[in-house]
């Protein structure tokens, strides 16, 4: 059967063939893997982009095996906003349909990212009251928009440098101050009474001064009484780094606070010293023995605490880290074909406790 043949036939398969917990693996394979959605008791997310959502095979599984979307980039405020008070709301608005329509929930990501601040935004002529009036005017805009269909938001992605710890000197810092998160944080939760509110980052599991920045901003909020209901912890890992006890004492120190956690952003690189140029069995293991470890300590996690796991993209090709870090790279769920790796094997076995 050739690949587009068997393309079609899966997406057929998946979407008019198979009940809700199963997902048949191969148009010719009666053993059809089980949906993560229909195990996990807690959401099981993927990030995603609108253009590849519509009737092809990618929908289909995304649909039927995650029951959570994180925009990939269409809900970030460079995307969203192109002008002082004009929204672009296009894509946004379909990766929100498709989820109401899919029962999923929605995770916004991000309110506010230094990476993704519009032109009009960081050349801003007005005065810093101005400036502001018009980052709380955007907020109360997007949240409000989407009251009814996101769950939670980053309200903030990234404020700390790597290595020092420092506040970025993002355009937030230094035209609103120092105590700029906080009043983002207050903003976001004026817009919505019940949205929850995230604060989002990298490198928390094995920067020690940046998670020690992270949760003395953490404290200070909470001692001021100022909203914060979690943490997303990306967890874009390697196969072998940073180490399993890391990751738990950070979710530990979470936990801790009373804060739910997200693991927002996974993904495993099998390639990090970039010695592969196709995907080993041996490395593809290893992977799944990763994803194994770090579900079984979400899962251990009280029920509480436990917000979501969210997988930054579906399909291997479709993966950020291949343009960022320029090597071959297989750290998602799904291959090229849209099959399950061993990875998500693991996944499976960590939700079942074994
Ligand atoms: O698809 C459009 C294309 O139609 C358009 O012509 C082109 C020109 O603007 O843009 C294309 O979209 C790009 C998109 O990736 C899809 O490739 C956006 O420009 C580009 O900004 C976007 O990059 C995203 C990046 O965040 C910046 O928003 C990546 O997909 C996304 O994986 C990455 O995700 C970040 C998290 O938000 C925060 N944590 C780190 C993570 C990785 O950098």
């Amino acid at each position: 059967m050739n690949l587009r043949f068997s393309f079609i036939f899966l997406w057929a398969i998946l979407t008019v063939g198979c009940s809700e917990n199963a997902v048949t693996e191969n148009p010719e394979d009666p053993e059809p893997y089980t949906a993560l959605r229909s195990v996990a008791p807690f959401p099981v997310g993927v990030a995603i982009q609108s253009s590849r959502l519509g009737s092809g095979p990618h929908s289909g599984v995304v649909r039927t095996v995650f029951n959570s979307v994180t925009a990939e980039y269409e809900m970030k405020m460079k995307h969203l906003t192109s002008a002082s008070g004009s929204y672009v709301w296009t894509h946004a608005d379909q990766l929100v349909a498709f989820a109401n329509e899919h029962d999923m929930q929605v995770h916004g990501h991000a309110l506010v990212w230094h990476q993704s601040t519009p032109s009009w935004l960081e050349n801003f002529s007005g005065t810093d009251m101005e400036f502001e009036d018009a980052v709380k005017d955007y907020i109360t805009t997007v949240v409000q928009r989407y009251q009814d269909d996101v769950v939670s938001w980053d309200v903030i992605n990234e404020a700390f440098e790597d290595g020092s710890g420092e506040l970025r000197n993002s355009v937030f810092r230094r035209r609103m101050g120092p105590d700029f998160i906080a009043r983002l944080f207050q903003y976001t939760r004026e817009a919505d009474p019940d949205v929850l509110l995230f604060y989002n980052d990298y490198g928390t599991i094995w920067d020690t001064a940046k998670l020690e920045s992270m949760l003395a901003m953490v404290d200070d909020l909470q001692a001021r009484g100022i909203p914060i209901d979690g943490v997303g912890l990306q967890m874009h890992i390697t196969y072998t780094h940073p180490p399993l006890s890391n990751i738990v004492a950070v979710m530990d120190a979470v936990v801790q606070r009373g804060l739910k956690i997200h693991i927002s952003e996974m993904d495993v690189r099998v390639n990090p010293q970039g010695d592969l140029s196709v995907l080993t069995d041996e490395r593809s293991q290893l992977q799944k023995k990763r994803v194994n470890e770090i579900v079984a300590a979400f899962m251990d996690l009280p029920e509480e605490n436990q917000f979501a796991i969210t997988w930054w993209g579906l399909r291997d090709p479709e993966s950020w880290l291949i343009d960022f870090w320029g090597n071959p790279e297989w750290g998602l769920l799904f291959d090229a074909e849209y099959q399950p790796k061993p990875a998500y094997e693991g996944f499976l076995e960590a939700l079942r406790g074994n």
